[in-house]
C-alpha cells in the first residue's frame, strides 16, 4: 500500500493511542523474536521499559527565577484571544517565514512571531556567521567556561539575526553508540560530563537574550529510523519511526541526567525527539512530558517538537506539547495539529482552557525569562534562499510578495579569537614519543599528508549542509551545522608558520597520489623532516546520505581512503605525526603501536579555525591540556552498544539492553581494554596527584516531596461563539499558511472534522484541572533541591612537575558500590593552569544526586547504603588517589 503523508499521519495518531491505552501499569514489554541480544550486553537492564500514562498535563507554577517571566507572560495571556494564544503555539509551515521555525504573533500587541534557528555550532543558513567547534569539541575541553563563552558568542550571533531561540546546545544524542550520526553535536556520552557543559552552554546563549534550546529529550540514540517517510526513502519499510527501550533507572542515570542541569540552568524550551520511547511518540508521551519533564524535574518553559516529530493534536497537547515545529503536519502541506486544529479542540472541549493557557504562558515566559523581548531585532535574513531580494514566503514563491530578504548583517564581531581558542583547548594529545611534539620550525623539511589537510576546491560551503566529505573535515553535516565565513585549511595554516621563519614546506593533499607520497615521505625521512599525515572520519543527520552512511556511520575506520595514506607515509618516514578530526571514536590501536607515528592528535570537529588551532599545538603556542571526552575503543563490538541497521521489526525496536554501561562504563564493566580511555590526553608537561582530602559538609536531611499543586488557572475568557474565530475579512491568506483561524462556524465542517478520529483520544485524568501531585524527587527548576545539596568537598593537590606551563583536566570518579553500578563514575572534573613548580589546588564539590542512585520503587534519588569510594586522577583508568566517604 502506497501510503500518502496524509493517511501516514492519520496512522501514527491511530496506533499511539491504543500503545497509550495497552501501557496501564508498567507490564513488562516483550520483544519481536527477531531481536538477538547483544552477547556484550549487560543483562538485567530491561526491566520496566515502559512508558506509564501520567496526567493531567502540569501547569507552570513561574517558581523561583521564573517568578517575573510568568507575571509578564500572565499580564499578556490574560488579554488574549484563542486564536492568538494559539497563533503563540503554532509554527507558520515549512519555509512560510524566514527561520526554520516560526510562530504566529499577536499584532495586535505588538508582539512578534518567534523566530526559531538551528543549530547548535552557529546560526544556519545565513551568511556572515561564524562556524564554531561542535559540541564535541567542547566537550574535549573539559572546560566550563569555555563552554559559556561559545554559547555566548553564538548567542550574540543568533540575537543579532533576529533569532529568539538557537536550536541547541544537544545532549540527545548522548552517545550510546559510538557510529550514531549526531553524537558531535553534543558533548560526551558522559551524562555528567555532558550535564555541565550543557548547562554552561545554556546560561552563556540566554545571556544574549537569546533562548536555548535543550534537545532532544530523549533517546535520540540513532540516525536510522528516526522518521518514516525518511526510513521509506532508503528503503526501509517502517510504520512508525524506533523506539529507544528504556529502563526508568538508566532513563534517569543516564539520558535524562544533562536535561535535570539544563532545567536547573533555566532553559526556556526543550525539543522532544523523533523516536519513540518504549513505544510512545516522544513528543506525546506523558510519562517524559509530562511526569519526568514537567513534575519530576519542575520544567516551567515549553516543550517544542523536532520538526514533523508532532504526530497528532490533542492526544500530544494532552501529553505536555506546547508548541509544534514547523506547524505543518508533513513539510508544506498547510496542514497542522495545531493552529485551527487546536482552537476547534478548545472550543468543543477535548482540551481544557487551562491547558491552551499554560501552553501560551510558558512560551512568553521562556521569552521574557531571557530578557530576548526587548533584545532581539526582526530576522534581518531568510533561510531559503541567499539572495538580497526574494520571495518573502519562499514555500510559496514570489507571487505573494517580494522584497529586501537578506541584509547580510556581519554577527561575527571577533569570535574567530575564541573559536581558534576552543579548538586549541578541545584538540586531545592521544601519543607523542621522543619528545616529537611541539614541533621545531626549523626542520629541515616539513611534509604534510592527507586530503584533510586541505581545502574543499569547490569552497568551503559548497556542499549543501555540508554533506560530503571533502577537504578538511571542521563540521559534521545536517542541521547541526552552519555556513563557514572562511576555513583556514591545516595546509595553509602550518604552511604560513613554516615559511615564515623560511623552513622547506610541502604538501600533498591527494590521497591517491601514492607515488608523489612515498617519494615525499622517503625525502623527509632522509633529512630527518617531520611529516604530518591528516585524516577524518565524518557523520550526520539522517536526511542526507554520504557514501551510504545514512547519518549513523557504517563503520569505525577513517575516511579518505586516509588509512593507506598513513600506511606508506609511516612505512617509510619514522617521524609521522596523525592528527584525526572526527565526529569520534576511530579504529587507531595499530597507529598506537607503530613505532614510526611518534604522535597523535585528536582534533574533533574544530570550525573555521581549524589550522590556525591545529598549528597552536603543533608549535607549541597552546600545550595541550584536552581529554577524550569518549572512548577510543580498539573496534566497534568492544562498545557492547550499537545502531540498529535493518529494522527487526515494522516499528523498529532499539533495545538499550546495556542499561547505564555506555561507554567507559561498559569497557570497565566487561573488562574491555581502551586504546585511550575516556578522559585520557596527554600534555607537553607533566603532572602529579597528592593530598585527597574530604570535608563533609553539614547538610540537612533529603526531603521528598509530597502534596500535590492547586487547580490550573486560566487567564482571560473564551468566547465560545464560533463566529468569534473565523477568518477576519481583511487579510490576505497566505496559501498552505498555518493560521490560527477556522473555516466555518460550524466546528464539525471546519477542515472536515470528521476524518479527526483518533486524535481525539483523551486519556484518562487528562483532563482533569484540580491537581498534579509532586513525585518525590519533584522540585522547582530541576528536580527537589535537595538533590543539589553539595554533601562533601573533596580536595586535592595537582602539581605542574615538568618544565612548561599547562593545562590539566582534574577527574573525579565515584564508585557507588553496588551490584549495579559502574566501576566508577564520572562526579567531578575542572581544568586549571598550572605553572612549572607550581601546585594548585583543586575543590570538587559532590552534590547528594551525585552520591544516588534512582530507585525504581521508591521513585527517587536514594543514596544506597553499599560504601563510596572517591577516585581522583587525570582519566577513567589513572586514578591515583582514592578515599573511602563516610
Ligand atoms: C510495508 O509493510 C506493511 C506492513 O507489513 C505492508 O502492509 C505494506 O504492503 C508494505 N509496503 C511496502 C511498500 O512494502
Ligand atoms: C497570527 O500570526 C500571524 C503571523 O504573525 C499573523 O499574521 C496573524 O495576524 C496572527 N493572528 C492573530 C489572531 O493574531
Ligand atoms: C486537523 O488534524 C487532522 C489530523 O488529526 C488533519 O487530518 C487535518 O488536516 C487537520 N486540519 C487542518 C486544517 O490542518
Ligand atoms: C474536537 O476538536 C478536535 C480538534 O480538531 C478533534 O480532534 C476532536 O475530534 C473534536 N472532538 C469532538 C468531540 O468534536
Ligand atoms: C630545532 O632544529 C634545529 C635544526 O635541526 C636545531 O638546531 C635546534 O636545536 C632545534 N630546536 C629545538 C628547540 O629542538
Ligand atoms: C568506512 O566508511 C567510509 C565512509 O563511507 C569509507 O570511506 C571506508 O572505506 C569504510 N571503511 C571500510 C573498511 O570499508
Ligand atoms: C619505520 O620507518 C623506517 C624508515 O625510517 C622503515 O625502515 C621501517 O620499516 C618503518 N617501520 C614500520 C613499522 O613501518
Ligand atoms: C629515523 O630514520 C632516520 C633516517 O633513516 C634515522 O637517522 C633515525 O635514527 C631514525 N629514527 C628513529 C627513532 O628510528
Ligand atoms: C517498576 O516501576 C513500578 C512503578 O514505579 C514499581 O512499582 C516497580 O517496583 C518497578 N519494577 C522494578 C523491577 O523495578
Amino acid at each position: 500500500m502506497q501510503l500518502t503523508a496524509l493517511t501516514l499521519a492519520f496512522f501514527v495518531g491511530e496506533s499511539l493511542a491504543q500503545v497509550h491505552e495497552a501501557q496501564l501499569p508498567f507490564p513488562d514489554v516483550t520483544y519481536p523474536d527477531a531481536i538477538s541480544p547483544n552477547p556484550n550486553a549487560v543483562s538485567g537492564a530491561q526491566t520496566n521499559q515502559t512508558s506509564p500514562p501520567r496526567y493531567p498535563s502540569p501547569w507552570g507554577s513561574g517558581a523561583g527565577e521564573w517568578a517575573e517571566a510568568y507575571k509578564k507572560a500572565i499580564e499578556i495571556v490574560e488579554q488574549l484571544t484563542v486564536q492568538e494564544k494559539v497563533n503563540l503555539t503554532t509554527g507558520s509551515g515549512w519555509q512560510q517565514e524566514q527561520c526554520v521555525g516560526q510562530t504566529g504573533g499577536v499584532p495586535r500587541l505588538g508582539i512578534r512571531g518567534q523566530c526559531l534557528q538551528d543549530s547548535p555550532v552557529g546560526v544556519r543558513y545565513t551568511d556572515f556567521v561564524s562556524l564554531f567547534p561542535a559540541g564535541i569539541n567542547a566537550g574535549a575541553t573539559w572546560d566550563k567556561r569555555l563552554a559559556y563563552e561559545r554559547g555566548r558568542a553564538m548567542g550574540f550571533e543568533s540575537r543579532d539575526k533576529g533569532v529568539t531561540v538557537q536550536l541547541g546546545p544537544v545532549a540527545g544524542a548522548l552517545g550510546r553508540s559510538p557510529t550514531s550520526g549526531r553524537n558531535w553535536e553534543g558533548f560526551s556520552p558522559d551524562p555528567y560530563l555532558t550535564g555541565k557543559l550543557f548547562a554552561e552552554s545554556i546560561r552563556g546563549i540566554q545571556s544574549t537574550g537569546v533562548q536555548a534550546c535543550a534537545k532532544h529529550y530523549v533517546g535520540n540514540e540513532q540516525e536510522h529510523f528516526r522518521q518514516v517517510p525518511e526510513s521509506r526513502d532508503y528503503g526501509f519499510n517502517i510504520t512508525q519511526p524506533g523506539s529507544s527501550n528504556i529502563d526508568d533507572q538508566t532513563l534517569h542515570e543516564l539520558y535524562v541526567w544533562p536535561f535535570a542541569d539544563a532545567v536547573k540552568a533555566g532553559v526556556a524550551s526543550v525539543m522532544c525527539s523523533y523516536d519513540l520511547v518504549n513505544n510512545s511518540q516522544a513528543c506525546q508521551n506523558s510519562y517524559l512530558l509530562n511526569h519526568v519533564l514537567k513534575s519530576e524535574l519542575g520544567f516551567q518553559g515549553y516543550v517544542m517538537s523536532d520538526w514533523q516529530a508532532t504526530a497528532s493534536g490533542v492526544p500530544a497537547i494532552l501529553a505536555g506539547l506546547d508548541m509544534t515545529m514547523a506547524g505543518d503536519i508533513r513539510f508544506g502541506d498547510g496542514l497542522s495539529y495545531f493552529g485551527p486544529n487546536l482552537t476547534i479542540a478548545v472550543l468543543n472541549g477535548t482540551v481544557p482552557q487551562w491547558r491552551l493557557d499554560d501552553m501560551a504562558v510558558r512560551i512568553l515566559a521562556g521569552w521574557y525569562l531571557v530578557d530576548g523581548h526587548a533584545e532581539v531585532p526582526e530576522p534581518n535574513f531568510q533561510s531559503w534562499t541567499p539572495d538580497t531580494f526574494g520571495a518573502v514566503h519562499a514555500h510559496v514563491g514570489s507571487t505573494w510578495g517580494t522584497g529586501l530578504v537578506n541584509q547580510h548583517v556581519d554577527v561575527r564581531r571577533e569570535h574567530g579569537r575564541l573559536i581558534r581558542e576552543i579548538g586549541a583547548a578541545s584538540t586531545v594529545l592521544l601519543k607523542n614519543v621522543h619528545g616529537t611534539l611541539p614541533l621545531n620550525t626549523t626542520a629541515r623539511l616539513t611534509a604534510v599528508f592527507g586530503e584533510d589537510a586541505g581545502s574543499n576546491s569547490n569552497g568551503p560551503n559548497s556542499c549543501k549542509n555540508h554533506a560530503c566529505d571533502t577537504g578538511t573535515l571542521a563540521t559534521g553535516w545536517g542541521s547541526g551545522q552552519a555556513s563557514s565565513p572562511y576555513l583556514i585549511s591545516p595546509d595553509a595554516a602550518i604552511q604560513h608558520e613554516v615559511v615564515s621563519r623560511f623552513g622547506s614546506y610541502e604538501s600533498i593533499t591527494n590521497n591517491s597520489a601514492f607515488t608523489q607520497i612515498n617519494a615525499l615521505a622517503r625525502r623527509v625521512n632522509d633529512v630527518a623532516g617531520i611529516c604530518l599525515v591528516f585524516s577524518n572520519a565524518n557523520s550526520g543527520e539522517g536526511f542526507a546520505n554520504v557514501d551510504s552512511n545514512y547519518g549513523d556511520r557504517k563503520n569505525l575506520t577513517l575516511w579518505q581512503g586516509a588509512d593507506a595514506v598513513i600506511a606508506n607515509v609511516s612505512a617509510t618516514c619514522n617521524n609521522t605525526v596523525l592528527v584525526i578530526h572526527s565526529v569520534g571514536a576511530v579504529e587507531i590501536e595499530q597507529y598506537k603501536e607503530n613505532p614510526n607515528i611518534t604522535a597523535i592528535l585528536w582534533a574533533g570537529l574544530p570550525g573555521e579555525q581549524s589550522g590556525y588551532a591545529i598549528a597552536d599545538v603543533l608549535f607549541g603556542r597552546v600545550n595541550p591540556g584536552a581529554k577524550l571526552p569518549f572512548t577510543m575503543g580498539r573496534k566497534r563490538s568492544d562498545y557492547g552498544t550499537d545502531v540498529l541497521y535493518t529494522p527487526n521489526s515494522e516499528v523498529p525496536q532499539f533495545n538499550f539492553q546495556e542499561g547505564v554501561f555506555i561507554d567507559y562504563r561498559g569497557f570497565d564493566h566487561r573488562n574491555v581494554t581502551p586504546v585511550y580511555e575516556f578522559g585520557f590526553g596527554l600534555s607537553y608537561t607533566t603532572f602529579e596527584y597528592s593530598g585527597l582530602t574530604v570535608e563533609k559538609l553539614d547538610v540537612a536531611d533529603y526531603m521528598p516531596a509530597t502534596g500535590a499543586s492547586g487547580p490550573a488557572p486560566t487567564y482571560g475568557r473564551i468566547d465560545y461563539d464560533t463566529s468569534a474565530h473565523t477568518f477576519p475579512e481583511n487579510i490576505t491568506r497566505i496559501p498552505l499558511y498555518i493560521y490560527p483561524w477556522l473555516n466555518s462556524t460550524n466546528l464539525s465542517q471546519s477542515y472536515g472534522a470528521a476524518n479527526f478520529g483518533n486524535n481525539s483520544f483523551i486519556p484518562e485524568h487528562s483532563l482533569n484541572g484540580s491537581s498534579f501531585s509532586y513525585p518525590p524527587s519533584s522540585g522547582p527548576n530541576g528536580g527537589n533541591q535537595g538533590l543539589w545539596d553539595i554533601l562533601y568537598h573533596i580536595r586535592v593537590n595537582v602539581t605542574n612537575t615538568g618544565p612548561t606551563v599547562g593545562d590539566e583536566v582534574a577527574q573525579l570518579y565515584v564508585a557507588l558500590g553496588g551490584p549495579y553500578d559502574p566501576k566508577v563514575i564520572l562526579r567531578g572534573f575542572e581544568r586549571v593552569t598550572i605553572e612549572p613548580g607550581k601546585t594548585v589546588q583543586v575543590t570538587f564539590p559532590l552534590a547528594r544526586r551525585d552520591l544516588a542512585n534512582w530507585e525504581t520503587e521508591a521513585q527517587d534519588w536514594i543514596i544506597s547504603e553499599h560504601s563510596k569510594t572517591v577516585y581522583v586522577g587525570s582519566s577513567s583508568r589513572d586514578l591515583p588517589l582514592s578515599v573511602l566517604l563516610k
